[in-house]
């Protein structure tokens, strides 16, 4: 199947590691040219600009100048077809709900909902010039799946469901606007030593490893998703194959939600 994403302009936030860095591949495969934003980079970013039209750019995506920033490096390389808001990151909360500080919130709220959309103010005027524009944003289970141990980062994540379907409905027909919600995928994120399966499993006195098992025990297909997997599903809404889904929300979790 032909994507027709030859050529097309792509903003990537979150893009050096995890999901957002095997989004960057995929779209690179198709021949799109994309402007890659995160904190620090990292080397596969690095090599991956080397060979392919990628131009990393490091920017902290969860202050106020850092999404306005990233997108004026991006329209100064030839404007915007296509957004993906991937930037996030959770903390495990263990102590309750009480034990939140309004710094935790501040910063939970910042990077998992600001940050998407001080992006998408940013980018709106410029993805508006371009015909077949389109946004997709990674949410998460977590936006309909409420988990006391991660209770900002499921608040977050929900109001950022709510904001892109809503957008949807502003920018209609000019810009396609689409969440994906994955349940949990084979990162850092989860698996790194600071990641939910190592601080969980601290807590509890529980391996690592046992927390992953006892995780993917609960998905259908027994198992976490490959970035790759997230990647490819952005890719086909990004497309114009999709050019008649918006204001969709895409579950991506093996089973893990057992509910309609
Ligand atoms: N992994 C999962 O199980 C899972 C499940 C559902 C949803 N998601 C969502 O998927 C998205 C990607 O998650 P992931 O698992 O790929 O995470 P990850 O492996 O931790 O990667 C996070 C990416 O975001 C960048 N980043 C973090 N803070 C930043 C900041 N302040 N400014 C700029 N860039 C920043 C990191 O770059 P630097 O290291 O350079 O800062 C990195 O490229 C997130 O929105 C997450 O909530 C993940």
């Amino acid at each position: 199947m032909d994507l027709e994403l030859q050529g097309k302009r792509a903003v990537v936030t979150g893009a050096s590691k995890g999901i957002g860095l095997a989004i960057v591949r995929a779209l690179a495969a198709e021949g799109a040219s994309i402007t890659a934003g995160a904190r620090e980079g990292s080397q596969e970013l690095d090599d991956l600009a080397s060979t392919a039209d990628v131009r990393p750019v490091l920017v902290d995506l969860s202050v106020p100048a850092g999404p306005g920033e990233l997108i004026a490096r991006a329209v100064e390389h030839g404007g915007i077809d296509i957004l993906v808001n991937n930037v996030g990151a959770v903390r495990p909360r263990l102590q309750g709900f009480n034990a939140i500080t309004d710094e935790d919130w501040e910063w939970t709220l910042s990077i998992n909902f600001l940050a998407a959309a001080r992006t998408m103010r940013h980018a709106i005027p410029h993805l508006s010039e371009r015909p077949g524009a389109t946004i997709v944003t990674i949410s998460s289970v977590n936006a309909f799946l409420p988990d006391p141990g991660v209770i900002d980062y499921s608040a977050a994540k929900g109001a950022l469901t709510n904001l892109c379907k809503s957008l949807s409905k502003e920018l209609g027909p000019r810009i396609r606007v689409n969440t994906i919600s994955p349940g949990p995928v084979r990162t850092d994120l989860w698996l790194g030593s600071g990641g939910v399966a190592a601080t969980v499993g601290g807590a509890s006195r529980t391996a690592a490893e046992d927390v992953i098992r006892q995780q993917e025990a609960q998905a259908a297909t027994g198992r976490f998703t490959y970035p790759a997997e997230i990647a490819d599903l952005v890719l086909f809404l990004a497309s114009s194959r999709a050019a008649n889904i918006t204001g969709s929300d895409f579950v991506i979790d093996g089973g893990l939600i057992t509910t309609l």
